[in-house]
């Protein structure tokens, strides 16, 4: 019987059976092959790996049981995490899970940044963490971030000086400011208006008193300019002047040109009384107007 069906073997059959008795005789592929069997014993030798493989430039693949440090295994393959991950779950610079020497992972957002303070180099004063120097992005408690320095922050009504390094009383107008002087409040204080940057205790001449309210400046009353025609005012519209400037007088609450005309004499026309005038040596408006005919006649 096995003299009849010997020679019926197909020629690939022997030659994989005599594939298999050398393969036996080298020894058995590495324990990261997977079953599809390997071209040698290393575990770069593998056909698929059971694990994961790392891929070289000069196109070998390795088998490993693990994606080894600053790696992340994505399905069979272990791909380089960002620069700054000493691990990662991807390979993106917000995918760390832990950082390279001299990097720390900032909270929420999965980032390795660089933390200076660990190399020994010196932020400036009152900095938590900077990127160098003199460019802070985080300070110390009790201390905010103005600009790229921190600063002390100073309680409400007082300033920071910079150049003294001391919070210092902002003017008595101001509930809170930026600087020194009456110009830099930020808030004024109680009792006072605020017009137009300013702090004062009851309007210029030429702003009216807003009724606090809570929509605008914090519930603060502020100074706001009457209508031009106005030299002062009690509100927003030219029907709203309390008094006019020189050459205008009120006329229930409207600032008129001023003619100065008495009773008994009539006004004329600006425009009139300024052709008149021009013509007929500078005679005061208030008389009985010139006739046309007396103009032209002086020409
Ligand atoms: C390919 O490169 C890796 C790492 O650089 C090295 O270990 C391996 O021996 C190289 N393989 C070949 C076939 O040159
Ligand atoms: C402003 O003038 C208008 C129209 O004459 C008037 O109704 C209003 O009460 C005036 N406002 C103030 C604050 O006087």
């Amino acid at each position: 019987l096995l003299e009849a069906s010997v020679p019926s073997l197909p020629l690939a059959n022997v030659l994989c059976i005599c594939v298999c008795i050398v393969f036996t005789t080298l020894g058995p592929c590495d324990p990261e092959c997977s079953d599809d069997g390997c071209d040698g014993p290393g575990p770069q030798q593998c056909v698929t790996c059971l694990h994961f493989f790392l891929k070289f430039k000069n196109n070998s693949r390795l088998c490993v049981s693990e994606c080894p440090q600053r790696f992340w295994g994505d399905r069979r393959r272990c791909k380089r995490c960002y620069s700054s991950c000493a691990s990662c779950s991807g390979s993106r610079s917000n995918q760390c899970t832990s950082c390279v020497p001299g990097h720390h992972l900032t909270e929420g957002t999965d980032t390795c940044t660089a933390s200076y303070t660990d190399l020994c180099k010196k932020c400036s004063e009152n900095c938590l963490k900077c990127t160098s120097y003199s460019i802070c992005t985080e300070c110390k408690p009790g201390t905010s971030l103005q600009g790229n320095r921190c600063q002390r922050s100073c309680d409400d009504g007082f300033y920071h000086d910079a150049q003294e390094d001391e919070c210092r009383p902002c003017h008595k107008a101001c509930a809170t400011c930026a600087a020194a002087g009456v110009e830099a409040c930020s808030r004024c204080a109680k009792g006072f208006l605020m017009e137009e940057w300013r702090c004062v205790s009851s309007c210029s001449a030429g702003f009216y008193a807003t009724e606090p309210s809570p929509e605008i400046a914090d519930g603060h009353g502020i100074c706001r300019r009457c209508d031009s025609s106005c030299l002062t005012c009690a509100g927003p519209s030219r029907q709203n002047c309390s008094s006019c400037s020189s050459g205008h007088r009120l006329q229930e609450g409207v600032c008129v040109v001023n003619t100065g005309c008495t009773d008994g004499q009539s006004t004329i026309s600006l425009l009139y009384y300024m052709l008149a005038s021009m013509l007929l040596e500078n005679k005061p408006c208030c008389i009985s107007p010139p006739r046309f005919s007396d103009v032209f006649k002086a020409k």
